[in-house]
């Protein structure tokens, strides 16, 4: 009687799990059957009523019953546990394989890579790049530029002093007697480089800001030859041909000296901010080494001849891409340098 009421839960009860649908379905049939007042408790109520001789094999084959059952249940549900593991693992999968997004690059600042581009054009063309210290005596920076103690032109180049007298070079024109001390004639050379001047900052002045001195020695040369450089010069970096015009310009270390200015690219001549309205905009100071200054870096003007330049590159990339603020240049913001 009580094995046969056994058999038939054991049979539904498996069908029962066999059937559930879900977690949810199986903990339903998990309570129904092996729970507190589950069908396997009431049976197991009924004992008492069983005759003793019969008591322990009912015993044994309940209990056997009720392990069939939890086994049946376990399996099932860690069916369930691994379908969820699996469904997860699907879900959430990551490929190790791929690369990692990882810092961002950083890049040469513009001023670096025009200097570079500069530095190609004028190696191609024979020129030596030279180098010449930040921190400069007052002999090179003036003295030896043909410009003595009491000239008024020092005072229009705001000096950084050091208490040990020398100074912070206002111009990369003292590697010009560097140059030439080291070369000998004939030579040519330029020399890119920051320079510094004791100036109150907006948004065309720094005191920090990069040049690039040119200077060519050899028999014989003429402003043609300076033109000819220069032009090849603004090609190059602006790739089309510049229109330039020479003004008399005055620095001690040139005769004659110029400013060479060029048409305004950024309004082709008809007038900008950039250009103040003029057409024009001043880009490199200029002219035919004094004889001074090759005597100064022992070569005879007797026999040797000279051109010079001050390119000023911070002022070139502003042209060259429409900059209107010297400021940016040494602002390190990153949503300024990231477009170069
Ligand atoms: N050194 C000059 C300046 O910074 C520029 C210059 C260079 C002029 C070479 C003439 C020749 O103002």
């Amino acid at each position: 009687m009580l094995t046969g009421k056994l058999a038939a839960l054991r049979e539904s009860a498996l069908a029962g799990i066999g059937a559930a649908a879900s977690p949810e379905d199986l903990e339903r049939v998990r309570v129904d059957v092996l729970g507190r007042k589950g069908a396997l408790a009431q049976v197991s109520k009924d004992m008492g009523k069983i005759p003793p001789s019969e008591r322990a094999a009912a015993g044994q084959l309940l209990n056997a019953v009720k392990l069939a059952l939890e086994e049946a249940l376990e399996a099932k549900q860690r069916g369930y546990a691994e379908a969820e593991l699996r469904a997860r693992l699907d879900a959430e999968w990551i490929d190790l394989t791929l690369p990692a997004p990882g810092p961002r690059p950083g890049s040469l600042h513009l001023i670096t890579q025009l200097r570079e581009e500069i530095e190609d054009l004028f190696v191609s063309m024979g020129f030596a790049v030279l180098d010449g210290p930040e921190v400069e005596s007052e002999y090179y920076n003036f003295d030896a530029l043909n410009i003595p103690a009491d000239h008024p032109a020092r005072d229009a180049q705001d000096t950084f002093w050091m208490t040990s007298g020398h100074l912070l070079r206002t111009h990369t024109s003292p590697v010009q007697v560097r140059g030439m001390e080291r070369l000998g004639p004939p030579l040519r050379m330029i020399a890119p480089g920051r320079v510094f001047r004791n100036e109150s900052i907006d948004a065309s002045h720094e005191h920090t800001f990069y040049q690039l001195e040119g200077m060519m020695v050899d028999r014989e040369i003429s402003v043609a030859h300076l033109l000819y450089f220069m032009k090849t010069l603004l090609r190059e970096i602006f790739h089309r041909e510049a229109t330039v015009r020479l003004r008399p310009g005055f620095f001690p270390f040139v005769e004659p000296g110029f400013e060479l200015d060029i048409h305004c690219l950024i309004c082709d001549g008809r007038g900008c901010a950039v250009c103040k309205q003029s057409g024009w905009v001043e880009l490199m100071p200029c002219g035919l080494v004094h004889p001074n200054v090759l005597r100064y870096g022992g070569i005879d003007p007797e026999q040797w001849g000279g051109f010079a330049f001050g390119l000023g590159l911070t002022r070139l990339a502003m042209m060259r891409y429409g900059i209107d603020d010297i400021r940016q240049f040494q602002s390190g913001d990153l949503r300024f340098l990231r477009q170069f």
